[in-house]
């Protein structure tokens, strides 16, 4: 018989046919002689109904059904007569794969908190909004490597234990095998990392850049896509201790084009899961609606998530300098009134998430594209500009989110590079492979890292990343 997922079943909608459906029930209503049953298989967003009228089946199973059973059945499909659906299969034969005790499931089918269903993390993925998410997820994931194939960039995995700090911020996991009870001692007093596994000091990839950018340097267009892993005791809605960054790398590209490209990507990925996922979006748009009216009115959205995602398809993204946006916001009504926790007045500060937002939500309502940060704080590989102040950084910020994208074009010239290096206590002897490209055939070339929960976060209306990655880790959790 023919053995089908529920979205396939419902995308076809051959009636009068017997199918074998499996899944976990979501709800269950039954009388004497006839059951409704929702079946949900995580395939798509929309339960199947079936129905049991069989009274030999409704003896035997029915009071076993409860909500987050799984479940197999057998039966014809047939045009559904009630409201709410437009098949239904009607059950001729069914099998329970695995009962499930309705007093400790913790998935019943009411509102349950984001924050209680994170505990449940397990079990997650059978709620609606969770199975949405990590569908789009998965689109999203598509849309990327589908993107940079037919742009002809090749994709590298670049190595996740290293011992370089591309950030150079030292907020690195350290990898060893070294007995950490009794670790080897040199002359020194240090620790003795020629003794451990590979022979020197290894950390978790805290970026896929530098190797990137090697790989670039022959064969021109490049991206990397992988976790990378931040020891920062951040404990915000937009930071992890594990994520994944998606890491394009251009030989012959300069900052405008490296804009281009990252404008280019974020349109793309947006539009792709609006005409493949408008379900599970319209779904996640609704239940950020409902989520945001019982916030004061400030706090709500000013546009639905179906809104926002349209508006980055058809609007143009602003791009002004860093020195602009400093005077935008030294002038800024919130910074005059004292408004800003972080006040903006000397030139050279970083920008904090709430400039970053009072920038994208209320002076431009739309993504800004941020340029030519001070040297100082940003990393050692930037482009130099002329001013020998700002490097050819660029920033993207998102509504809701702040920064979504970091990138810059890369110091090429090889003595600017190594004073750079000296000057902020990068390294040379760890990064003599880096070095060496800019002596070789050097060429001008840019790149930038997208967080991938970030952008998922945007595109799925959620506040907090902890919901969009399956299994979050963050500080004091590393549960599942
Ligand atoms: O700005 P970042 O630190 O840039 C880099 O790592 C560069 N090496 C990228 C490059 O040019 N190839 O990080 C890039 C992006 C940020 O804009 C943000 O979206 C995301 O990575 N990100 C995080 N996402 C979740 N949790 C964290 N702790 C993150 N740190 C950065
Ligand atoms: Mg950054």
């Amino acid at each position: 018989m023919n053995k089908i997922i529920i979205k396939e079943l419902l995308e076809n909608k051959e009636v009068n046919k017997e199918y074998v459906i499996s899944g976990w029930v979501r709800t269950k209503r039954s009388s004497k002689n006839i059951a409704f049953v929702m079946l949900n298989d995580g395939s798509c967003l929309k339960d199947l109904q079936i129905i049991i009228d069989d009274l030999s089946l409704i003896d035997k199973y029915v009071d076993r059904i409860t909500t987050g059973t799984s479940i197999s059945v057998s039966g014809k499909l047939i045009k559904s007569e009630g409201k709410g659906q437009t098949v239904e299969l009607i059950v001729k034969k069914l099998d329970i794969l695995g009962e499930s005790d309705s007093e400790t499931y913790p998935i019943q089918p009411k509102r349950h908190t984001l924050d209680f269903l994170r505990k449940n993390a397990h079990l997650r993925f059978r709620t609606r909004t969770y199975s949405s998410i990590f569908r789009i997820r998965h689109g999203l994931s598509f849309a990327v490597h589908n993107f940079f194939h037919t742009n002809n960039f090749y994709h590298i995995h670049t190595p996740i234990i290293t011992s370089a700090d591309a950030e150079g911020a030292g907020e690195m996991f350290k990898v060893t095998t070294l007995d950490l009870m009794k670790p080897p001692i040199n002359k020194n007093g240090d620790i003795d990392y020629s003794k451990d596994f590979f022979e020197k000091q290894v950390n978790l990839t805290v970026s896929g850049q530098l190797e990137a950018e090697l790989a670039a340097l022959g064969l021109s267009k490049v991206y990397t896509f992988g976790p990378t892993f931040r020891a920062e005791n951040s404990n915000t809605s937009r930071h992890l201790a594990e994520f994944w960054m998606i890491e394009p790398e251009v030989a012959f590209s300069d900052l405008t084009d490296n804009i281009n490209l990252a404008t280019q990507l974020l349109k793309f990925g947006c539009k792709y899961v609006l005409s493949n996922y408008l379900e599970d979006i319209t779904f996640l748009s609704d239940r950020k609606y409902k989520e945001e009216q019982s916030f004061k009115k400030e706090l709500r959205s000013k546009n639905t998530l179906l809104d926002s995602l349209n508006n980055i398809v058809n609007n143009p993204f602003n791009t002004i300098s860093y020195t602009e946006a400093f005077d935008i916001l030294r002038n800024s009504k919130p910074n005059k009134k004292n408004k800003f926790k972080f006040p903006i007045q000397d030139w050279g500060v970083d920008f904090q998430s709430e400039h970053e937002r009072f920038l994208v939500e209320k002076e431009f309502n739309n993504p800004v594209i941020i340029t030519d940060y001070p040297k100082n704080i940003k990393a050692f590989y930037m482009r130099l500009n002329d001013d020998k102040k700002t490097v050819r950084a660029m920033d993207v910020l998102f509504p809701g989110i702040g920064e979504i994208i970091g990138g810059s074009q890369r110091e090429e010239r090889f003595i600017d590079l190594k004073n750079r290096m000296q000057e902020m206590s990068i390294s040379q002897k760890e990064l003599w492979w880096y070095l060496e490209t800019r002596k070789f055939g050097t060429v001008p070339h840019s790149g930038f890292g997208l967080g991938f929960e970030r952008l998922v976060q945007f595109v799925t209306g959620m506040s907090n990343i902890r919901d969009v990655i399956p299994f979050p880790r963050y500080p004091s959790h590393v549960e599942f």
